[in-house]
């Protein structure tokens, strides 16, 4: 999948300035930025829901609109609908994309039930995260080529989290290529392979271990009782302890870290 110098704003607004990337296939890659930073507008020309006002995305060799059949998506404000039931929801899903009735059915209560979900229980009585879970499920369902997840795991309990997270890597073991965008930095960290930070523009790209590789030779010193945070080079850490009056705690970078100096 390709994007060559994507612009997109709304009105006056700019919301992607010139986006370039490249995912292979089967990888994993993850979008990181603040609120605002851009990610769904991008996500959006992905699965083709937005146009480019200028620049290109090619997926496969074609537009997102083309390509969407090849794609299973969990959009950010996505809602699963409340007057079915889970299995139902599913198995609508499956049956849209690919699957006979019967097969969306078997497979609609394997997954829910692999996720913890009644099959049978009305989408308007679960809890949100379990409504999250039915979108997650009807995203996958199909066996798509490609997953685009925008913030997926949003109100998900930890153990929940976990269950989605054993999921998609066992997709990318399958062989998925999978983008997804998360505020939740332990996940893009646990998950990816490539992370791109974007606020607008793509300010950093690479490897997760690249990345903090890039950036070890800065440590954040902690002060323990304000919580304040320094980012302090490795050659000027001596002398910035020494004048210190305050107590401190030191570490290497990491991820969230990296993301606060980057955007603050
Ligand atoms: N439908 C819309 N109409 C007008 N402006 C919009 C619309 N959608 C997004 N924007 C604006 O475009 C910019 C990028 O928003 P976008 O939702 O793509 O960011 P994001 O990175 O997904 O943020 P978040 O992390 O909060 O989900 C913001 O300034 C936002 O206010
Ligand atoms: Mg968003």
């Amino acid at each position: 999948m390709d994007a060559r110098d994507v612009w997109k704003s709304y009105g006056k607004n700019v919301a992607n300035q010139g986006v370039s990337f490249n995912i292979d296939e089967g990888e994993f890659v993850a979008f990181l930025g603040p609120n605002g930073g851009g990610k769904t507008t991008l996500m959006r020309q992905i699965y083709g829901e937005l146009y480019p006002d200028r620049g290109e995305i090619r997926i496969m060799g074609e537009r997102p609109q083309k390509a969407l059949r090849f794609m299973g998506v969990v959009p950010q404000e996505g809602r699963p609908l409340d007057s079915l039931t889970a299995e139902e929801h599913v198995t609508l899903l499956g049956m849209l994309k690919r699957f006979s009735r019967q097969e969306a059915r078997a497979k609609a209560r394997e997954l829910l039930e692999l996720m913890g979900i009644d099959p049978k229980a009305r989408v308007d009585n679960l809890s949100g995260g379990n409504k999250r879970k039915v979108l997650i499920i009807s995203a996958i369902i199909s066996d798509p080529k490609i997953l685009v997840l925008d913030e997926p795991t949003v109100g998900l309990d930890p153990e929940a989290r976990r269950e989605v997270w054993n999921y998609l890597v066992e997709m990318k073991k399958e062989g998925k290529t999978i983008i997804l965008t998360t505020h939740y930095l332990e996940e893009a960290e646990t998950l990816s392979d490539r992370v791109y930070f974007l606020n607008k523009k793509i300010l950093l790209e690479g490897k997760v271990s690249e990345i903090k590789q890039k950036f070890s030779e800065y440590y954040v010193v902690t002060n323990v009782d304000s919580g304040e945070k320094y980012y302090v080079k490795r050659e000027e850490l001596m002398e910035f302890l020494g004048k210190a009056n305050f107590r401190f705690e030191v570490k290497l970078s990491s991820l969230e870290e990296i993301f606060m100096r980057l955007f603050q």
